[in-house]
C-alpha cells in the first residue's frame, strides 16, 4: 500500500519561474539590458557559463538570444496566471527583472512602467489569493552594472542594489511578504557570470573576485534584510542557496575529507554567512590557501550578524559525487556543478543525476545546522516532450520524478524538518538558464515555441499539470 503523507496545513504548493526566462519584451516598457539579453541560445551557453571569454554583446547575425522573448509573459501573464491557479497554486515564486525597474541600475528614480507592470502581476494573483514568493535579482543584472562597473567585484553595486530592493518594498509593501535575495548565491563559485556579473580572467584571481563579490552580496543581502523589516513589518526575507548534497565516491578517508571540504565550501559558506550571520571558521584557511584576502569594511561584520535571513531557501535538482584524483572517465557530463558519475544514479537527458533521497538528506542537512524554516523553491525535470496527434502530452517521466522528490519532503518532515512550501522549477515552459534552450522543458504548462525561436506560443495542459492540481488540492496526500 502507498504510504499516505502529511503536509502542514497552509504548505505553499506552487511553481517558480525567473524574469528574463519567461517574461520577453527585453526592450518594452522603458526596461534596459540585462546580462540573460545578451546570452546566446543553445549550447553555446555552456562555454560562456563555464568562463570562456566573452564581450557581453549581442551579435543577431551569428546567434539567436531566447530571452528576447521568454515565452511573452509580459503580455500573457493573465492567462498564465489562470492556469496556476486552476491547478490550485497557493503561491508562486517569481523575480523582478532589475533593468525593469533600473534600466542601468545606477540611476537615483526607478522607471514607473517597470513598477506598475509588477503591480499588475502582484493584483492578478491576489485576484486567486496566491502569495507571491519574490526573488530580487535571479541571473538579471542591468548590463550596464557590468560593462561600467565590472558586476560584484565593484563595491558601489552594494548601494545600488540597497535602492533597487528598498524600492520593491515601498512599492509592493502590501502586496508581497515573502522575499528572495539573490537566486543561487553559492552558484557563482561555479558560474559567476550569471550572477556577479563577470568572467574571472585568471586563474590566480579567480577565487579572490568571486569571494570578493560574494562578499559584496552579503552585505547588500543584510542591509535588503534589514530594510525589509524596517519597511514591511511582518516580511519574511530568504536566502537562496543551489544545493547539492555531497557524497564521496567510496569509502577511502581521503575521498571522504575531499567530500566534507567540498560540501562546506560550496554548500555551507554562502549559507553559514547567510544564516548564521558570519564567516565559518573553515573559511579562513580556504581563504588563506587559495589567496583570498577579502576587503571588509568597517561595519560589514556587525551587519551580517545583525540582520540574517529568516528563513533558508534552495533550488535542489541534483547530489553531487566527489574523488580526491578522479579519472577522465568518471567524470559526468551533465551536472553544471561537476562531480563524478554516481553509478547508483540515473541522469536526465542532459545529464543531470536523479536523486530524490539526496532531497531528504539536503532538507535534514540544512535542517540540522541551521534549525530555521526552509523552502524548496526549485525542483523539476528538465525533459524532451512530445505533443501526441490528439495535442496531449503524456509527460509521466515527470509525474514520477515530481512524485519521488514530494515523498522525500514528506519523509523529510517526518525527520522533523520545518518545511513552508514547494515551488517546482519552471511550472509553465521557459527559456533554460545553462543552455538557452526551449526544448530543456520543465512545466506543467507546455509553450509552443521551439529552440530556434518558432512557434505559436500557444499554451497546454500537460498530464501533469492534471496530477499537480489532485496534488495540491489534497495537500500531497494523494500522489
Ligand atoms: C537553477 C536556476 O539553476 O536551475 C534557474 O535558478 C534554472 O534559473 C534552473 O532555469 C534549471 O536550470 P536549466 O539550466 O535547466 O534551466
Amino acid at each position: 500500500m502507498n504510504k499516505t503523507y502529511r503536509f502542514p496545513e497552509g504548505f505553499l504548493w506552487g511553481g517558480a519561474t525567473a524574469a528574463n526566462q519567461l517574461e520577453g519584451a527585453y526592450q518594452e516598457g522603458g526596461k534596459g539590458l540585462s546580462i540573460a539579453d545578451v546570452l546566446p541560445g543553445g549550447k553555446v551557453r555552456l562555454n560562456v557559463l563555464a568562463g570562456n571569454e566573452f564581450d557581453f554583446e549581442i551579435d543577431k547575425s551569428n546567434y539567436v538570444y531566447p530571452n528576447h522573448d521568454g515565452i511573452d509573459f509580459y503580455h500573457r501573464y493573465k492567462e498564465d496566471i489562470a492556469l496556476f491557479a486552476e491547478m490550485g497554486f497557493k503561491a508562486y515564486r517569481m523575480s523582478i527583472a532589475w533593468s525593469r525597474i533600473f534600466p542601468n541600475g545606477d540611476e537615483l528614480t526607478p522607471n514607473e512602467e517597470g513598477l506598475q507592470f509588477y503591480d499588475h502581476v502582484f493584483d492578478e494573483l491576489d485576484k486567486y489569493g496566491i502569495e507571491p514568493i519574490v526573488t530580487i535579482s535571479h541571473y538579471e543584472m542591468p548590463l550596464h552594472l557590468v560593462k561600467a562597473y565590472g558586476g560584484w567585484k565593484n563595491r558601489q553595486l552594494v548601494s545600488f542594489f540597497e535602492r533597487y530592493a528598498k524600492t520593491l518594498f515601498e512599492r509592493y509593501k502590501n502586496k508581497v511578504k515573502y522575499w528572495l535575495t539573490f537566486n543561487e548565491i553559492n552558484g557563482a563559485i561555479h558560474f559567476p557570470i550569471l550572477s556577479l556579473g563577470f568572467v574571472p580572467k585568471s586563474e590566480d584571481t579567480r577565487l579572490q573576485h568571486i569571494f570578493q563579490g560574494l562578499h559584496h552580496q552579503f552585505v547588500a543581502s543584510s542591509l535588503a534584510v534589514k530594510a525589509a523589516h524596517e519597511i514591511i513589518p511582518d516580511a519574511k526575507v530568504g536566502c537562496m542557496l543551489i544545493y547539492a548534497p555531497t557524497y564521496s565516491f567510496d569509502c577511502h578517508p581521503e575521498n571522504v575529507w575531499h567530500a566534507l571540504h567540498e560540501n562546506r565550501i560550496f554548500n555551507y559558506l554562502c549559507g553559514d554567512v547567510q544564516v548564521r550571520g558570519e564567516y565559518p571558521a573553515f573559511a579562513k584557511r580556504f581563504f588563506q590557501e587559495n589567496g583570498v584576502e577579502l576587503e571588509i569594511h568597517d561595519g560589514d561584520l556587525e551587519l551580517l550578524k545583525r540582520y540574517p535571513v529568516d528563513f533558508i531557501s534552495f533550488s535542489y535538482y541534483m547530489s553531487r559525487t566527489v574523488k580526491k584524483i578522479p579519472s577522465s572517465e568518471e567524470m559526468t557530463s551533465g551536472n553544471i556543478i561537476g562531480g563524478v558519475k554516481n553509478p547508483f544514479l540515473q541522469a536526465s537527458d542532459w545529464g543531470w543525476e536523479i536523486d530524490p533521497i539526496g532531497l531528504r538528506i539536503a532538507l535534514n542537512e540544512l535542517y540540522d545546522r541551521y534549525q530555521k524554516p526552509l523552502f524548496v523553491v526549485e525542483n523539476g525535470l528538465g525533459a524532451y516532450d512530445k505533443v501526441e496527434e490528439d495535442g496531449s502530452i503524456n509527460d509521466d517521466y515527470r509525474i514520477d520524478y515530481l512524485r519521488e522528490h514530494i515523498k522525500a519532503m514528506g519523509e523529510a518532515i517526518e525527520d522533523g524538518v520545518e518545511l513552508m512550501g514547494y515551488t517546482s522549477w519552471g511550472c509553465i515552459d521557459l527559456v533554460s538558464a545553462s543552455t538557452g534552450e526551449m526544448s530543456k522543458r520543465y512545466g506543467y504548462i507546455y509553450v509552443d515555441k521551439n529552440d530556434d525561436g518558432s512557434g505559436t506560443l500557444e499554451r497546454k495542459k500537460k498530464k501533469s499539470f492534471f496530477w499537480y492540481k489532485h496534488v495540491i488540492s489534497t495537500n500531497g496526500r494523494e500522489l
